[in-house]
């Protein structure tokens, strides 16, 4: 029997809903923040069974404890029939679970490029059910190969340049056109297009989305990604003109560089497929796709390359080629060209965006004819400069992320490793000398601070620039702040450099290199994952993986390559990123598809690591060890060997949640193994590891080796380290992650902070006494000024300054432990992150000897609560006497509660102990 909420509803629409919270029965709760494989009403979905999640919200605030019982979820081919809550492709009934994600759609099969409208309603117990939520909806891509109508077009003559070229003889970038009549009313339009390397396309002249340097970079001989849009507002009926602009992106990188990519399997010119899928409003269908019925022309991009830079000659301008009635000359037939080997996916992750735009604070002229612009930020990404001269002056803009002495800008750290004379980083603006003109680079990004302008006519202003901030645009989720400054400082430069350093894949630094590091990406993932929406881009990557592994299993340090890395800068401590990240994915989403899907890569690669240290019973001596350390050595046995007992750890685990028993205990004996092994080989007795370094000691107790009863002395031996150390860290890039947790984790938090706090040498306070905008690749700052993989004390503010933790029993935050832990100078702390169940806020302050924590917790999640002090209030009452708060237990200094969905606020009297 339908309830007289739906029949209310189906009555009067959605918009009734606002008028009162409990205007339809019982329940407080209200569905919102539908998704569809994570993303708000997405285009271009490809899965089969693509996955269904909410948010739930109580319309009361005071209400606590509040779950979800059950949910009720339709699936319509239309609105229409979705308003009449007519589930015609998939209506679930009311089904008891407390799952708000990752529930995969089990209706009629999906059809390619079909757009489909879903809600949702869920009850809370045994009351009556919420409002439906208001629709959403999500569009499948193109499904099959044959579903692509078109064929890849390009320019044939554009020949792949030859491999011992340098970088001028690089190809102008090709540009296509094509103009098509609509006889009739839309009713929608979707174009489906890859361009690779990059493109942009326009139609009518305006230019189809917002996204930047797409599709993301695979390696093209194995996966291809496509991008889809929609266009409905943008065609009109008569006559249409659509323009496409190719770029060479990694798919033609001429630039030739220590690891190879101009030699890359997959490389060749630009080229490009694109299909128009038409729905007339009286339902018919039409495409346009490319073929040989395009044509083919150039404009003014003459050169560009994502290492060395842009030449763009404004001369060479032809206004209107992308819109109607065009007849500029040297167009021609555009030719078909083969398809590139890779198989064409959907890009289902946020696309590279321009996220911000800064104004320079300094303009200097250390040498006559020479502006150096300071930005004043580290950024990634190109600049919009104003300029003005005769036509066919020539003016050069060169990124840099220092100046010397001099102030000339200094590309010695990020130049390094190009060959044949090739330059980095260096956009070339030819005038064509009409009035103001504007700068702007499309096909390549750098990573910079400084920008060194010479060939000007005329003294440029500060006003004339500005820096545009670019880089793959994953939703914020989470915030931090604290009373002191310079942990603020360190999360600020953490998240510019996490930012800077993802661009369709997570990079190591936006300007030497460029590359895909696995180590570096894995060592900040936590990071991210705390402050990002990151899922889609972390599954897009590890996709990445799978085609970059080899029979043997094993994988190359850097991912997408092009064959580079497998020899050299692989080795466990960077390539189980490909297990970690999925695990990290799985902890902080609770989406267990990521495990699924790439299980059997990551079981590859573990067996890959068992036959390897097969001789040496378990060790694995292979890999870079302890990178960017600083003069404590740490044998990259040992921790190579860490990662590997950490990796069989998760694949079991895995095993256990995919369901796969045999794998599970396989795997967990497997694990037992290399910690006997470890300790074996690497335990010196009285609380030492290996060389004794602070890296060896957090090594043994973050990945838990170390032997419970060894743990006290393992942990003196780490402080007596720190204190010889003038209560500094000694670490390069997996201590740094190490050394902070088994710290904090083994009751020396204070200790921690206080390295976390040291604004001599070495430490973060240190950079940025030295003026660091963004995390450096190495504690003096000698090499690159933007890395990410020292980023992982970012996550430890969020864990343990501000104290929001996931549960891995009860992944995505289902189940949260709050453990705020105030130390040193400290008088507040709060974060916040939006969970996959909701909005997670923490908020204490000290004030007067009073501890006060606030604490937000999501519909349908519980949390346990550490709170400092035993005499604990929750509001005015003792903790213990109110209802919804469970005492579970105390020691010394800490009291423990559990508590269910609301908000609270626990104060007790605060003392240091
Ligand atoms: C990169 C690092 C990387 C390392 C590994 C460096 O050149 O910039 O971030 O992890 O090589 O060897």
């Amino acid at each position: 029997m339908k309830s007289l909420t739906s029949i209310i509803l189906a009555t009067f629409g959605f918009s009734f809903l606002s008028i009162s919270p409990n205007a339809f029965g019982d329940s407080n709760l209200r569905v919102s923040n539908l998704r569809c494989e994570h993303l708000v009403n997405p285009l271009g979905v490809d899965a089969a069974k693509p996955r269904l999640s909410w948010n739930l919200v109580s319309q009361i605030k005071s209400a606590r404890g509040e779950k979800q019982s059950h949910y009720h979820i339709l699936v319509a081919s239309s609105p229409e029939k979705l308003a009449t809550n007519t589930g015609d492709l998939w209506d679930t009934g009311k089904v008891k679970s407390d799952k708000t994600g990752q529930i995969d759609y089990e209706g009629k099969p999906l059809q390619s490029d079909t757009r489909y409208f879903w809600k949702v309603k869920v009850w809370d117990q045994n009351k009556d059910p919420s409002p439906f939520s208001s629709p959403a909806t999500w569009q499948t891509g193109l499904y099959e190969p044959s579903d692509w109508e078109g064929k890849w077009i390009g320019d044939l003559t554009q020949k792949k340049i030859p491999q011992d070229s340098n970088t001028t003889q690089a190809q102008p970038s090709p540009r296509f056109r094509k103009s098509f009549d609509l006889g009739k009313g839309l009713k929608r339009a979707t174009l489906f297009i890859s361009g690779i390397g990059y493109h942009e396309s326009w139609i009518n002249g305006q230019r189809v989305g917002d996204h930047v340097l797409d599709p993301a970079f695979t390696r093209y001989d194995k996966g291809v990604l496509y991008v889809s849009h929609d266009v409905t507002e943008q065609l009109k009926r008569g006559s249409n003109t659509i323009g496409i602009q190719l770029g060479n992106g990694w798919y033609n990188m001429h630039a030739r560089a220590v690891w190879n990519f101009d030699q890359a399997p997959w490389r060749d010119s630009p080229r490009v497929i694109a299909q128009l899928n038409i729905t007339y409003a009286d339902g018919s269908t039409d495409s346009i796709v490319t073929d040989k019925t395009w044509s083919m022309g150039t404009g003014p991009i003459v050169f560009d390359s994502i290492r060395n830079g842009e030449i763009y000659d404004a001369r060479l301008e032809t206004p209107g080629w992308n819109k109607n009635n065009f007849t500029g000359s040297g167009w021609e037939q555009a030719d078909e060209v083969p398809a590139p080997a890779g198989k064409l996916r959907s890009q289902m992750m946020p696309p590279i965006r321009v996220t911000q735009t800064i104004k320079p604070i300094k303009l200097t002229e250390p040498k006559p004819g020479v502006y150096v612009f300071d930005l004043g930020q580290n950024i990634s990404g190109w600049v919009k400069f104003k300029l003005s001269g005769p036509g066919g002056t020539q003016v050069s803009l060169r990124y840099s992320e220092r100046i010397d002495d001099r102030g000339m800008i200094d590309q010695e750290n990020i130049g390094a490793h190009l060959r044949d004379g090739g330059y980095i980083q260096k956009d070339i603006y030819i005038l064509k000398g009409e009035g103001i003109e504007e700068q702007q680079a499309r096909f390549t990004y750098h990573g910079f601070q400084y920008v060194e302008v010479t060939g000007l006519p005329d003294k440029p202003s500060l006003e004339d620039m500005t820096g545009v901030v670019v880089h793959t645009d994953f939703e914020t989720i989470g915030n931090f702040e604290c009373s002191n400054e310079l942990i603020n400082d360190i999360h600020r430069i953490a998240q510019w450099a996490f930012r800077g350093n993802y661009h369709g894949y997570p990079t190591d630094c936006p300007h030497r290199e460029k590359n895909g590091w696995t180590g570096d990406a894995h060592l900040a993932a936590e990071m991210g994952l705390f402050n990002y929406k990151l899922a889609n881009a972390y599954d897009k990557w590890i996709n990445d993986f799978e085609d970059e592994q080899q029979a043997d299993g094993s994988l190359p340090g850097i991912i997408p390559t092009a064959g580079w890395g497998y020899s050299w800068g692989n080795g466990p401590a960077w390539d189980s990123a490909g297990i970690l990240i999925p695990w990290y994915v799985y902890l902080y989403t609770g989406d267990s598809h990521i495990l699924d899907e790439y299980y059997d890569m990551m079981k590859r690669y573990v067996d890959h690591m068992e036959a390897w240290a097969k001789n040496d019973r378990h060790i694995l001596e292979y890999g870079l060890g302890d990178w960017c350390r600083l003069n404590q050595k740490t044998s990259p046995a040992l921790t190579s060997t860490g990662y590997y007992y950490a990796d069989a750890r998760i694949l079991s685990k895995a095993a256990a949640i995919l369901g796969k028993a045999e794998d599970h205990k396989k795997y967990a004996d497997l694990a037992r193994s290399i910690k006997n092994a470890f300790n074996k080989k690497f335990y010196k007795g009285e609380g030492i590891y290996g060389s004794g370094s602070q890296t060896a000691n957090s090594c043994a107790l973050y990945q838990g080796l170390a032997e419970e009863s060894e743990i006290p002395l393992i942990i003196d031996k780490l402080v007596a380290n720190i204190e010889s150390n003038d209560g500094h860290l000694n670490v390069g890039i997996l201590g740094a992650k190490y050394l902070f947790n088994a710290l904090t984790e083994n009751g020396q938090h204070d200790l921690a902070y206080k390295i976390a706090t040291k604004t001599t040498f070495p430490g973060y306070g240190y950079w940025l006494a030295q003026g660091a905008t963004t995390m450096w690749e190495d504690w003096r700052g000698k090499n690159s000024r933007n890395h990410i993989f020292f980023g992982d004390i970012d996550a430890w503010f969020y864990k343990h300054l501000a104290g929001i933790n996931y549960d891995p029993e009860a992944p995505g935050f289902k189940h949260i432990i709050v453990h705020p832990r105030p130390t040193g100078d400290l008088t507040w702390a709060k974060a916040d992150h939006q969970s996959p169940h909701g909005l997670i806020q923490t908020s204490w302050s000290i004030k007067n000897n009073e501890f006060t924590l606030r604490l937000t917790v999501p519909v349908n999640t519980t949390a346990t609560v550490h709170v400092p002090g035993q005499d604990v209030r929750e509001g005015e009452l003792p903790a213990r006497d109110v209802e919804g708060v469970t005492f579970l237990h105390a020691t010394d200094h800490t009291s423990v509660f559990k508590v269910g969905s609301g908000t609270y606020q626990f104060s007790s009297s605060y003392r240091d102990f």
